[in-house]
């Protein structure tokens, strides 16, 4: 069997309105693609070695790595052991910045172990089987970030557990302004209550329900209305140095919304494509008025997800 190679974009978890729920995969309008590439092929012995601008972030112990909890998590899932195989990870993702960089690690992983054994499990096997490997990462499951990192697009996990693609306007654009900040998901979470009074449930439920009212009916006011986070925000706002600054330097320079990207501490903006550096700039000029750097990207949907590349 010859070498697979498998990209996996970055991700946007959350997407503000949809804790949990919902997600978009990105991809840079300009300059190479934001993602990890992973690389499997036969071997006599098993092995595991990285690379990337991000690779230094990664545990020493490779048996901490997470392209090993995927492959533990497809064996489980296909229900076979594998046999020896050297792997590489090409880790282009920072971790624990909020663009889903365990996801795309997990899903690169997967996608390339299922077109390495040609493709014994079908795709929601392989959601279900990053969703167990993920929750080694952030201590829950949650699809948010591996269900567009797999499968491309906007994705909302529906009730019966189904990641569905919703429409996105094509002239929007994802304004990403990565902080040199550092947030795991797990810290993250665990800022989150327990439990959130109804009214909040109430206005939670309605606002999701509205923003995919205005997806499908290309309701733009209803979406701009509905870009924000009433749940996890609040608690992790203050996790996130220049958070509230950044957001509102954001929205002054015209995006439709903005909050964290995923667990942060990352921020997304939404703004129509002729306003999108600019939003971009204004991001990072608010998180250096506080001593942060940053730096800004305008990404598109990535409507593919994991897909094999050439080695
Ligand atoms: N939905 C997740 C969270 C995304 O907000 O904790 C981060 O993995």
């Amino acid at each position: 069997m010859s070498a697979i190679r498998v990209f996996a974009p970055a991700s946007i978890g959350n997407l503000a309105a949809g804790f949990d729920t919902l997600g978009a995969a990105l991809r840079p309008v300009e300059g190479p693609p934001l993602g990890d590439r992973v690389e499997v092929r036969a071997s006599d012995r098993a092995t595991l070695t990285w690379d990337g601008p991000f690779a230094a972030q990664l545990p020493e112990d490779p048996a901490r790595n997470l392209a090993l909890r995927a492959c533990d998590a497809f064996a489980r899932a296909w229900g076979h052991d594998l046999p020896p195989l050297a792997m590489h990870l090409h880790k282009g993702l920072p971790v624990g910045s909020g663009l889903g960089s365990s996801s795309a690690t997990v899903v690169a992983t997967l996608r390339a172990l299922d077109l390495f054994f040609e493709r014994p499990l079908d795709d929601e096997r392989l959601l279900r089987a990053a969703g167990d490997a993920e929750a080694h990462a952030s201590g829950a499951v949650h699809l948010d970030n591996v269900a567009p990192a797999l499968l491309g697009g906007l994705r909302f996990m529906d009730a019966l557990g189904r990641a569905v693609a919703l429409p996105f306007p094509g002239d929007l654009r994802f304004v990403i302004a990565m902080p040199e900040l550092n947030l795991l998901t797990r810290d993250a979470r665990a800022v989150l209550p327990g439990a959130v009074p109804l009214a909040l449930a109430l206005d939670h439920a309605r606002n999701l329900a509205s923003l995919t009212h205005a997806l499908h009916a290309g309701d733009r006011d209803l979406l701009k209305a509905t870009l924000r986070d009433l749940i996890a925000e609040p608690h992790r706002a203050r996790l996130v140095p220049g958070f509230r600054e950044t957001q509102a330097a954001a929205l002054e320079a015209g995006a439709w919304g903005c909050s964290l990207s995923g667990a942060g501490p990352a921020l997304f903006a939404v703004a129509e494509a002729d306003r999108a550096a600019a939003i971009g700039d204004a991001m990072r000029g608010a998180w250096s008025a506080r001593g942060v750097v940053s730096r800004a990207f305008v990404c598109a949907l990535d409507t593919e997800g994991a897909r094999e590349v050439r080695p």
